[in-house]
């Protein structure tokens, strides 16, 4: 058992249908293509529509659609863990709704949230189960419908956000495989400059909090991007270099939260920009799905032993690296 290490061995995705574009949003805030293009490096981002549709609904397909991918029976996974910031509601567990929409009837599931680096988190806390010999097939689900607590009356924010969910399955392997390194940090200094005011018990809802638009991010972007840039450029070549990874052969799985700062890790990381996964432009930044919808789009280039380094910053502050051998 001790030799034991959890291994990615299959992605689902998935991305609502309607696309909010940066000419749309100019009729709704005073900004504009160019701006959003230069600033932040996003065009397109998918948003989820319909009464009644959350979190859940997207976490779900994306979790059918790995169990097919996958060949998984829902009755055969032991685990679902989900990484969400937009749960459909304050409890029960996102994680659980979505079992019962897939008909996963003999896991167990709860919900992680450390904001933008919730499935990196996520990734760390799941592998740890496989790793026991307990757990034969963990479902890892990043699902966030970010479109729930942006404020589309908010220049500075709601061009970043968009809906999607993406989901990976975590089983063990004795080959040099799966999940190797990380080094994953928090400092809660952080906390005043990325949150949402209100919705929780500190300040639980009521009409002022409404009227005062406090039940969306709100973001120092300047102060979020020094620290994202530093803390992830930091510990991703710290895990690099510890363990000998060539830049030149190495893939980075950056969180998209700006292309500026994904430039700026790559660029310090000094590593090859064709291996610098970037979709920040179609999607925005859809927090806890960054990642494994990277994984998604990646998922035909990579080769099986593929080297890869997923590097991430977000709410709390929170922010990490890990190495990842790719398993297939
Ligand atoms: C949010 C962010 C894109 C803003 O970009 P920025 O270059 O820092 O822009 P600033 O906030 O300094 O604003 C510069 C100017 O653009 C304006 N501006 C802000 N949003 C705008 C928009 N959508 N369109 C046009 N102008 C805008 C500001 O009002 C400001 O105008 P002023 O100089 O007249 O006051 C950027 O700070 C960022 O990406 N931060 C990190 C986000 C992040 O990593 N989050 C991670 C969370 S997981």
């Amino acid at each position: 058992m001790g030799n034991l290490r959890a291994v990615i061995t299959g992605v689902g995705h998935y991305v609502p249908d309607y696309i909010l574009t940066n000419d749309e949003l100019s009729s709704m805030v005073d900004t504009s293509d160019e701006w959003i293009m230069t600033r932040i490096g996003i065009k397109t981002r998918h948003i989820l529509k319909g009464v009644g549709k959350g979190s859940s609904d997207m976490g779900a397909e994306a979790v059918k659609q790995l169990l097919e991918k996958t060949h998984t029976n829902p009755e055969e996974v032991d685990l679902v863990v989900c990484c969400t910031v937009t749960p459909d509601m304050l409890f029960p567990g996102t994680g659980a709704i979505i079992c019962d929409k897939v008909g996963i009837t003999n896991a167990f599931s709860f919900d992680l949230n450390a904001g933008c680096s919730s499935f990196l988190y996520g990734l760390s806390v799941a592998s740890k189960f496989v790793e026991t010999g307990r757990y034969k097939k963990v479902v890892l689900v990043g699902a966030d419908k970010m479109s729930a607590i942006t404020d589309y009356q908010d220049r500075a924010t709601c061009p970043i956000f968009g809906d999607a969910s993406a989901a990976v399955m975590l089983e063990p392997t004795t080959e040099y495989l799966g999940i190797l390194d990380e080094e994953l940090k928090t400092d809660g200094v952080g906390r005043t400059h990325l949150y949402q005011k209100a919705g929780g018990s500190v300040k639980p809802p009521t009409h002022d909090t409404i009227d005062a638009r406090e039940h969306y991010v709100y973001q120092e972007g300047q102060i979020v991007f020094k620290w994202a840039v530093a803390k992830m450029a930091d510990t991703a070549c710290e895990v690099m270099q510890r363990n000998h990874l060539d830049p030149n052969t190495t893939w980075l799985a950056p969180h998209q939260a700006n292309l500026r700062i994904i430039d700026a890790v790559g660029r310090r990381m000094n590593i090859d920009p064709s291996r610098v996964m970037i979709n920040i432009e179609k999607y925005g930044n859809t927090t806890s799905a960054t990642v494994p919808l990277l994984f998604a789009e990646w998922e035909q280039l990579l080769k099986k032993g593929d080297d890869i380094i997923v590097a991430t910053f977000g709410a709390g502050f929170t922010w990490g690296a890990m190495w990842i051998k790719w398993g297939y």
